[in-house]
């Protein structure tokens, strides 16, 4: 039978994040029975001459059990990740507590120790101390970062961040006054290699990304960074299809697909023309069905519905459109219960904030060719992005990497001196 519960989830799959849900849930019983202030005991009362039991207080000790339960259920869950670990090396991931707990859970490349980074952000926003909001989806994304970056630190290679919103506004440049450029050039200078690994599709054409990082660039050459560090640093454009490396002189240069592992791009012009003919016509389509102000841009590897001048389309409308083209190409590909990336083209169809895209290819096989040019594993590599709902560009990542979930550069940021924190510490 499907239950309308069934019928709910589905319908806001594209919207919801299983292990987010599910550890937000097993917080929700803590905070609903014990967040609460407490009535006075009588002797409390005596001592306060306060003589009705309407008088309620939150006293320092209940105030700590409650931070003491919140991060029991934290370690619980440390442990349930531990064991799913423990299965997934001897394969058989998909029997594990948490497995059954949450279906759709995906492949964790280090620990996680959840207890520690929930105090660690507690001590911080006091999450614990709360009475009226309880535990909330972006505490618990913040807190899954903080643990990742605790967990993957003393092993980093490889950093891949997405453009737009996790570096800059989106469809912003990336100026001079942005203040991830010192955070970048401390992981370069600790010879940890960076990548942005974008959406942005604008082929070979170099000149036209060293714009929009105009200002990283000149920060690196204020910094004098030596070759050896700037020759670590990468852009990766329209998702995995063109490869950038920085050069001495801080330019960037485009990366000829016959000098580094390029085979995980084995598609034909011909075969790509024909996937994005399909996308083509089923966006052709969104913008007639729905009314759409919005235009359709055709690219070599790409195709794109972006709003009119001044024009916004709803979140609701952009998702229409991701999930429609997402199905359209599934079915020409014969696979209609399929994952984008598992069908023998792989694409991206995602909302990315104000315009909808389909690319070939995606930031899996960008994050791959990468690790594989680099020699990085998936517990050294880390991707940092804005898009982790099945309607975004980053979450394909999940598959080869660890990753970090954030909203905005400020976030960003503040991740990344996380990192440098623990970083500094281990060398200390
Ligand atoms: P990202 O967040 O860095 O991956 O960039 C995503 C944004 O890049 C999209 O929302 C578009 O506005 C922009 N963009 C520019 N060219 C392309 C393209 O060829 N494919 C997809 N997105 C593109
Ligand atoms: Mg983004």
């Amino acid at each position: 039978m499907t239950s309308q519960y069934r019928v709910n989830y589905h319908l806001r799959a594209h919207k919801r994040d299983t292990l987010i849900e599910f550890i937000k849930g097993m917080l929700l019983t803590p905070f609903v029975l014990h967040a609460q202030p407490q009535p006075l005991s009588e002797s409390e009362q005596q001592a306060k001459h306060v003589h009705l039991n309407l008088h309620r207080h939150y006293t320092e000790e209940a105030q700590e059990a409650n931070t003491q339960r919140y991060a029991e259920i934290f370690s619980n869950i440390e442990d349930l990740i531990s064991e799913h670990r423990e299965f997934q090396h001897q394969g058989i991931g998909g029997y594990s507590r948490l497995a059954r707990l949450v279906p759709s859970i995906g492949t964790f490349f280090t620990h996680l120790p959840l207890q520690q980074a929930f105090r660690r952000v507690d001590q911080r926003d006091r999450i614990s101390r709360r009475k009226h909001v309880p535990p909330s989806f972006n505490d618990v994304r913040r807190i899954l970062n903080i643990a990742q970056v605790m967990a993957i630190a003393p092993d980093l290679q490889l950093v891949t961040f997405d453009g737009d919103m996790t570096l800059y506004a989106d469809g912003q440049n990336f100026e001079q006054d942005n203040e991830l450029t010192h955070l970048l050039i401390s992981l370069l200078r600790r010879r940890i290699c960076v990548a942005i690994v974008t959406a942005a599709g604008y082929g070979s054409d170099a000149p036209r990304y060293e714009h929009r990082l105009s200002g990283l660039l000149k920060g690196f050459a204020q910094e004098r960074l030596t070759p050896e560090e700037v020759g670590q640093f990468y852009v990766l454009g329209g998702e995995c299809n063109f490869l950038f490396r920085c050069n001495p002189a801080y330019r960037l240069d485009y990366v000829e697909d016959s000098q580094y592992p390029s085979s995980l791009r084995s598609w034909t012009d011909p075969q790509v023309q024909q996937l994005l003919d399909v996308a083509e016509r089923e966006l052709a389509d969104c913008v007639r069905r729905m009314s759409l102000n919005a235009e359709i841009l055709r690219k070599p590897r790409a195709v794109g519905l972006v709003p009119q001048a001044q024009q916004q389309l709803t979140r609701e409308q952009l998702d229409e459109c991701a999930l429609s083209s997402q199905f359209a190409l599934l079915k020409f590909q014969g696979s209609p219960k399929a994952q984008p990336g598992d069908v023998p083209i792989p694409f991206c169809a995602f909302n990315g904030g104000n315009d909808c895209w389909v690319d070939i290819g995606n930031k899996l096989i960008g994050v791959r060719i990468l690790q594989n040019m680099l020699g990085a594993g998936p517990q050294s590599t880390l991707h940092v992005g804005d898009q982790f709902l099945s309607t975004g560009n980053d979450i394909s990542t999940r598959t080869a990497c660890c990753t970090c979930w954030i909203i905005n550069p400020q976030e960003t940021q503040s991740m990344l001196n996380e990192l440098e924190l623990v970083l500094s510490a281990r060398e200390d």
